[in-house]
């Protein structure tokens, strides 16, 4: 639709200069305030003129008034001054000469904005901490960070995609005081990370004991924890070793999850691949006389900026997570030299984001205001029971497996001989709570409700996936070329064509505000344009040679559309249902 607006803006910034020859507008200025009316029976753009009553002296009716009498042409159909709004009708000829070919030609390609070109972004996300629970939590640092990163790709930026994964800290140790005490190497070869996540819940328990049942708390089990890892900042062999093996298991595990996902990382250098590159900035710190010793700690003082101070340096010496953080910017400032860096966490992270951004200012860095911090609201679950290991959390793993287990039994009711059905009900099942997840405004708290979002007529992952299926089985069934005319006769089509060409827009929105929600609902409402059009208009039976032809095409423009929206957030494309 921007094209349209432009073009349409080019006709109404002449009317503009009839009635002031002097006005400085431009077109794009006014291809901005094109808005879409809440009722399409009154037009498919309108534009409200008193933006423009201070400028050019008259009012918004006089404004329509004139503007309307000289509307006219390609791609308007009809133009009404209503008031003081133009209400602009798009031309059906227009939207079948243009519109549709340059779907078909560009294929899941269109609609790719330019604003990336020679733009590079890196993206840290998932990040989750090794040996510690992958739960339903990281479902939004996970689906959120991802989808960004595709947005950007699509709009031609360079992306890198860095899964900072939370592989170094006081919990290896635990870990190991845990390993030692009760693990032993075939239990956890076999039972992967659940064992470890159990073994690093049973230690915590231990250590804190359980007044109730009279259970003593362990500190010194903490302790010896701190000198485990102490061990491993200074070498250790022994303790690097396990270390490494708790990593590779835990990340083995990490990668089923991606891969049901369809997300891959270009990097996976975790926190402990800063270990040597913090000093250089804690001396910085110190040089700039930045920092501050408080009760033994070393901070950085944002009493002015309105924060609570940022931590450098326990009173032991070591470091903090808010000094890797500004590492790892400066390593990839220096590595991939960004035009931004966007980090997604949940909120809780907000304040630790801005302190340490607020330090980089602080340092000189210029590029400080390059860091982009998206956080996102916090997820729980009702309605579906799922048994955790680990008493308090879902693990994201045996929410995916519940949803597909459920879809598994829709599908043998609905559609027992379908070819490859693991693989469809994996991808319906994951793409459900994805899909689910992701209708929401990223910062709202969610709820999953389990069955809401596996429903086949909600506004779902199911039912969009359906959609796109059922593009696919029309497009199975016709032989290929079409060499007729292209004829939109019915409102559906045209209303299908009006809804498609909106997605270069949609995506510019999504990447502006950093919301994946907007991909969303746009694939929600083609979903909705195809299904009414291919219930209301017969495809396949119709009877002029054209209207058949141009309906195929109708269909194979929305496969494209859709299969490209779908790739924008991690929902696999489904042949078949
Ligand atoms: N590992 C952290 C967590 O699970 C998230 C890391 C986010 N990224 C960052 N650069 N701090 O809480």
């Amino acid at each position: 639709m921007l094209k349209i607006k432009l073009q349409i803006a080019e006709k109404i910034l002449c009317g503009v200069h009839a009635i002031n020859p002097e006005a400085t507008l431009t077109a794009a200025e006014i291809a901005d305030m094109l808005e879409y009316p809440p009722d399409t029976t009154m037009g498919d753009l309108a534009f409200p003129c008193f933006k423009l009553s201070k400028a050019l002296r008259r009012s918004p009716v006089q404004i329509a008034a004139t503007i309307a009498e000289g509307l006219s042409g390609s791609p308007i159909a009809q133009a009404e001054a209503v008031n003081g709004y133009l209400n602009i009708k798009i031309d059906n000829e227009y939207l079948g000469e243009v519109i549709l070919p340059e779907i078909l030609n560009k294929k899941e390609n269109y609609g790719a904005p330019t604003l990336g070109e020679g733009k590079t972004v890196v993206l840290d996300y998932s990040s989750p901490n090794v040996a510690k629970p992958f739960h339903i939590g990281h479902l939004g640092t996970t689906v959120i960070g991802h989808a960004l990163k595709r947005l950007h790709e699509f709009a031609g930026y360079k992306c890198v995609g860095i899964n900072y994964l939370g592989d170094w800290g006081t919990q290896f140790g635990k870990l190991i005081v845990a390993y030692k005490l009760w693990g032993n190497k075939e239990q956890i070869e076999e039972g992967g990370i659940d064992k470890l996540v159990e073994l690093y819940v049973r230690i915590n328990n231990t250590i804190k004991g359980d007044e109730e049942q009279g259970i003593p708390a362990r500190p010194d089990l903490a302790d010896e924890a701190r000198a485990e890892f102490r061990k491993m900042e200074i070498g250790d062999e022994e303790n690097i070793a396990l270390w490494k093996w708790f990593v590779e298991i835990s990340l083995a595990e990490y990668e089923k999850t991606y891969k049901q996902l369809g997300i891959e990382f270009d990097s996976y250098k975790g926190e402990s691949f800063y270990t040597d590159k913090m000093p250089a900035q804690v001396e910085k710190l110190r040089e700039l006389g930045l920092m501050k010793i408080d009760d033994g700690a070393s901070i950085v003082d944002l009493e002015e900026y309105g924060m609570p101070p940022c931590l450098i340096l326990k009173r032991d010496g070591s470091t903090l997570y808010p000094t890797r953080d500004i590492a790892a910017a400066v390593y990839r400032k220096n590595e991939y030299n960004f035009d931004k860096a966007i980090y997604v966490t949940s909120n809780q992270q907000i304040l630790h984001f801005k302190q340490w951004f607020k330090v980089v200012e602080l340092m000189g860095y210029e590029w400080h205001d390059q860091l982009v911090h998206i956080p996102y609201g916090t997820v729980s679950l009702n309605g579906a029971k799922l048994a955790t290991r680990t008493g308090n959390v879902v693990l994201l793993k045996d929410l995916f497996a519940l949803a597909i287990e459920k879809v598994k039994g829709i599908m043998e009711e609905k559609n027992p001989d379908l070819k490859g059905r693991d693989d469809v009900a994996e991808a319906v099942g994951v793409g459900a709570i994805v899909f689910y997840y992701l209708t929401n405004n990223r910062i709202k708290d969610i709820n999953f409700n389990l069955e809401d979002a596996l429903s086949f007529d909600g506004n779902t992952g199911p039912y969009v996936q359906y959609t796109y299926a059922r593009t696919c089985s029309v497009l199975e069934k016709v032989e290929k070329s079409f060499g007729g005319k292209i004829v939109i006769t019915a409102d559906e089509e045209a209303a299908l064509l009006k809804t498609l060409c909106q997605y270069e827009e949609k995506v510019l929105t999504a990447i502006r505000d950093y919301e994946p929600s907007v991909i969303t609902r746009f694939i929600l409402d083609v979903a909705v344009a195809f299904n009414k059009f291919y219930h209301e208009c017969s495809i396949l039976n119709a009877e002029d040679k054209n209207v058949r032809g141009t309906r195929i095409l109708l269909t194979e423009a929305t496969k494209h559309v859709l299969g490209s929206a779908f790739s924008l957030i991690c929902l696999k494309k489904t042949e078949r249902i």
